[in-house]
């Protein structure tokens, strides 16, 4: 699938180093649960890929650029109840990509394949409180925000609260 600037396709196991160059990166995983530092690391975050479309519990694509097919992030949907007719959404680019308005361009073709193609009626996002480069551009794209779950996880010691926000499809479009 495509947007006016980007590509998207499904994340294969050849996507390895791509996806390593990300979530090896300390900038991008700060607001993660996740953080994969060598290749051999993250083979475990390409079996999840692979668990997520084995089980129907979800899809990720990477993001190309259309001009120089230069690899720019990953976004896509996990945690995918069908009998909920929900899923969890999730994003990042390469620090390259930031403050390009990527993330504006790509998450409604995102939106629009899970209402769509994937039947979802509620697509929702988690964000840690603190990550206000995420809050920011979610609000740009009409993400609602429903509320905070306060000190909702403990990481390094430190108690972290949770964002939720979410998309209905009654609200898309
Ligand atoms: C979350 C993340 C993708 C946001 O990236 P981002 O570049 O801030 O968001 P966008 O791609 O929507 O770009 C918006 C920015 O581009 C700028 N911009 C430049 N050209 C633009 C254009 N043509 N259209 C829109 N915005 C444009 C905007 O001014 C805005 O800049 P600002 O943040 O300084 O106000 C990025 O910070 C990231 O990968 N973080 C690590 C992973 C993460 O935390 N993910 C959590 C889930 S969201």
């Amino acid at each position: 699938m495509e947007t006016k600037n980007y590509i998207l396709k499904e994340v294969e196991y050849s996507d390895i180093k791509n996806i390593h160059k990300g979530l090896s990166d300390p900038d991008i995983t700060k607001f993660y649960d996740v953080h994969f530092p060598t290749l051999e690391a993250v083979k475990e975050q390409m079996d999840w890929y692979e668990e997520l479309k084995k089980n129907g519990t979800g899809i990720w694509w990477c993001i190309y650029d259309k001009v120089d097919h230069q690899f720019c992030g990953a976004g896509g949907f996990n945690s995918l109840q069908q009998e909920h007719q929900r899923a969890e959404i999730g994003f990042w680019l390469l620090k390259d990509f930031w403050g390009k308005g990527i993330m504006k361009e790509i998450m409604p073709r995102l939106f629009e394949e899970g209402f769509t193609t994937l039947k979802l009626n509620r697509i929702e996002g988690y964000v840690v409180s603190s990550n206000i480069k995420c809050k920011n551009a979610l609000e740009k794209i009409n993400f609602c925000y429903e509320g905070t779950m306060r000190e909702f996880e403990i990481k390094n010691g430190s108690k972290i609260s949770v964002d939720i926000y979410s998309l209905l499809k009654s609200e898309w479009k």
